[in-house]
């Protein structure tokens, strides 16, 4: 939530001052696409200047597989315009508050300058020298280079769900939910942009990896939440009817999962926001502190290190 209403501000903020639509302006029109002659950029400047801004403020999320790979020189240069459109015009990309003036004008140049050309006015592609790894399957390929982006980390990167060695049933319904756009994630839609750049075949890929990887890859969670772990427990029985492991009720596992991410889900059903019919009638005469003490011992139940 924090994540979200600074995003928000930032746009704000972004979108109110004073030279922000002059500059835009003079970016589009005529002198994007037919710049004359030979681009001022060299190749090695997208190595030495957009590469790096790119991997550090992009990459976390943008390394192909599911979202354009903005490593890539060709991508890059296929999407000039969108990437133009995405962060100067809409300003709706998660990063562009954390871009630094600097850094902004540095790609707002190289938009406006296109792709470096030679004589023959081919565009000229750089020897990026990115190390390959190797996956063995694809599935692994896209949890590693795009699901774990955001997914990965146990600590506090806490709206983020755990999902290694989560049911399968579990993961498919909600990927097809977010898809469809039947559930919406709290983050600008994140998870639903996702969740549509994945064909089906890449579903059942990636739920296959993810229910088998080891679920303390990453070590325990850590706890924001401060609730009572004890007065938790002591209500965690009338959970376990359908939150224990393999009772065929569809339910995922919750134990081990991050506390913030319990309790965001726990209001969200609450609230009605997240629509379940059997979370709602379970979420909804809980207080707050009773959700906070849930959160707390069923994050604490992980059997990770
Ligand atoms: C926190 C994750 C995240 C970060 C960081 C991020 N993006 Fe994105 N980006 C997304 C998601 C998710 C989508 C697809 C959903 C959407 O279109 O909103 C997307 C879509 C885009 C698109 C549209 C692509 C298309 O094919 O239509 C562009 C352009 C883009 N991002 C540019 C950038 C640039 C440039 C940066 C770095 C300055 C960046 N993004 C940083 C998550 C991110
Ligand atoms: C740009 C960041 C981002 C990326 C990349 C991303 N996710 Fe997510 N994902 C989220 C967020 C945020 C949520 C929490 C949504 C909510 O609170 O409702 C989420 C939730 C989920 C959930 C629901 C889990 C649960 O316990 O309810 C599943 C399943 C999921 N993601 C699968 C994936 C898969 C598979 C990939 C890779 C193909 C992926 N995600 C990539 C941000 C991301
Ligand atoms: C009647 C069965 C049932 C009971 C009882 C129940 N749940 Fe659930 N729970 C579900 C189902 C089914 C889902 C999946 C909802 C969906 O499809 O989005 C769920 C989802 C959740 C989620 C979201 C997890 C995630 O990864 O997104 C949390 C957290 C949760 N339940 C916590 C609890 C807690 C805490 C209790 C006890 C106070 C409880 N549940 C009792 C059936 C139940």
């Amino acid at each position: 939530m924090r994540f979200l209403i600074t995003l928000i501000f930032l746009s704000l903020l972004y979108s109110c001052g004073p030279s922000g639509h002059m500059k835009v302006e003079a970016l589009t029109g005529e002198n994007f696409s037919s710049s004359p002659g030979l681009s001022p950029f060299s190749i090695a400047d997208f190595d030495n200047t957009i590469f790096p801004i790119f991997k550090e403020k992009c990459s976390q999320c943008h390394t192909g597989a599911g979202l354009p790979n903005w490593l890539d020189y060709d991508t890059v240069i296929t999407s000039l315009k969108k990437i133009e459109d995405r962060l100067f015009v809409k300003q709706d990309m998660p990063m562009i508050g954390k871009l630094s003036e600097k850094e902004k004008s540095t790609i707002k140049d190289w938009i406006a300058a296109g792709a470096p050309k030679d004589a023959s006015g081919e565009a000229k592609k750089p020897e990026l020298k990115i190390p390959k790894k190797v996956y063995k399957s694809h599935g692994e390929k896209l949890a590693v280079t795009n699901c774990f982006n955001c997914h990965g980390k146990a600590g506090l990167d806490a709206f983020y769900p755990l999902l290694n060695g989560q049911t399968s049933d579990y993961l498919k319904l909600q990927l097809q939910a977010f898809k469809d756009g039947v559930r919406v994630d709290n983050l600008a839609g994140l998870m639903n942009g996702v969740a549509k750049a994945l064909t089906d075949k890449e579903i059942d890929q990636v739920v296959s990896y993810l229910t088998s990887a080891d679920p303390c890859q990453w070590g325990k969670a850590t706890d924001p939440i401060k609730g009572d772990i004890a007065s938790g427990k002591a209500k965690s029985s009338m959970c376990m009817g359908c939150h224990s492991d393999g009772n065929g009720m569809g339910a995922p596992k919750i134990e081990g999962q991050k506390a913030l991410y319990i309790f965001e889900s726990l209001s969200n059903f609450k609230s009605g926001k997240r629509d379940s019919a059997f979370m709602k009638g379970v979420a909804g005469p809980l207080t707050d502190a009773e959700i906070k003490n849930l959160a707390s011992y069923f994050s604490s139940q992980s059997k990770c290190k």
